[in-house]
């Protein structure tokens, strides 16, 4: 017979081991690299319909606290394709919206599903889950970060850039966001250079900032950011829950909308990439998103294929 206690230290044994995906210092940049080249064989297999299904019977649960297409399409899809199932959970629709606290949700829905991933707010609230939960987090967009997007990023780099990590170069343009924050993270995990220009007020994390020492260059100046870079990207000026600042923000932001001269500063081969939702006209033009130099609908497909493959990484499914 299991004891009360036996049961307890099983299940704080299953949580010291498990792995989450909170952040991209979550991983190696060795581990990062292997994901995106997994990332590469999903797209590809995909393409030649020889996808393999890794992940039978696996369930994964999103939880949204905020609104998504890319995220939710893709992670949903994405288990699908890899024969697992994934379950939408609102906060408006089940017991966290009515006050339930993270730390018992997280033992319940954990005892239930293989992994789990949420859209949140506050970044304390994804660590909490994690701390609870005995199977893998991913987080899908905080305040702080959004390293899920960063993978289909980096994966689209490379496709886009045909150099190693360390010689490229990226401008990051607007709002010094939860998205900068993740540009940062992946600048220090594989070394490239990474150009900032945000207004003194809307810098991104300073702790990041310092860990990056030389290899980011901050600056108000959007037009010096881009200067000969390979990668040229931005984000909205209103991020989700920042509704309320909207005529602020777009008077703050108004000299940091990327059209085609400031393309033209960039490499003759640059990239502009963008998270989407782009509000046209705002942080970038109509020109520029539909332009040759635009590989933002790639960087969407992308989220598909790098999320599957950090899902078979957390679950231990990758081939070999
Ligand atoms: N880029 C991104 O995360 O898009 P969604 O908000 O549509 O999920
Ligand atoms: N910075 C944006 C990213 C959306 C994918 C937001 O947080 O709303």
């Amino acid at each position: 017979m299991t004891s009360l206690s036996t049961t307890k230290a099983d299940t704080n044994q299953r949580t010291a081991t498990v792995r989450h995906f909170l952040s991209l210092f979550d991983l190696s940049a060795a581990e990062i690299i292997q994901i995106l080249d997994r990332a590469d064989i999903l797209k590809q297999q995909r393409e030649q319909g020889t996808l393999e299904r890794t992940c039978v019977y696996k369930n994964m649960a999103m939880i949204f606290e905020k609104s998504s297409t890319r995220t939710r399409v893709s992670f949903e899809a994405g288990m699908a394709e890899l024969g697992g199932h994934a379950l939408f959970l609102s906060s408006d629709s089940t017991q966290l919206g009515r006050g339930e606290p993270i730390c018992d949700s997280a033992r319940v829905i954990s005892s239930m599903v293989d992994v789990i991933m949420i859209r949140t707010f506050a970044h304390a609230t994804v660590e909490e889950l994690a701390a609870f939960s005995s199977v893998p987090v991913i987080n899908a967009l905080t305040d702080y970060n959004h390293p899920c997007q960063l993978l289909a990023d980096l994966q689209t780099i490379r496709q886009q850039c045909d150099k190693p990590f360390e010689e490229i170069s990226v401008a990051w343009i607007g709002d010094g966001n939860n998205m900068c924050n993740s540009y940062l993270a992946a600048c220090i995990q594989l070394g490239f250079q990474l150009n900032i220009a945000t207004p003194k007020t809307h810098q991104p994390d300073q702790e990041l900032i310092q860990k990056a020492g030389n290899k980011v260059m901050l600056t108000t100046d959007a037009k010096l950011a881009c200067q000969n870079v390979d990668i040229v990207t931005t984000d909205t000026w209103i991020s989700m829950g920042q509704e309320d600042e909207k005529a602020q923000r777009r008077e703050i932001f108004r000299d940091y909308l990327v059209d085609s001269t400031m393309m033209e500063l960039a490499d003759n081969n640059a990239t502009f990439l963008h998270c989407l939702p782009a509000y046209r006209g705002e942080e970038v033009t109509d020109e520029v998103m539909e332009s040759t130099q635009s590989s933002v609908f790639q960087q969407a497909e992308n989220r598909l294929h790098a999320q599957k493959a950090l899902i078979e990484f957390l679950l231990n499914k990758i081939p070999n």
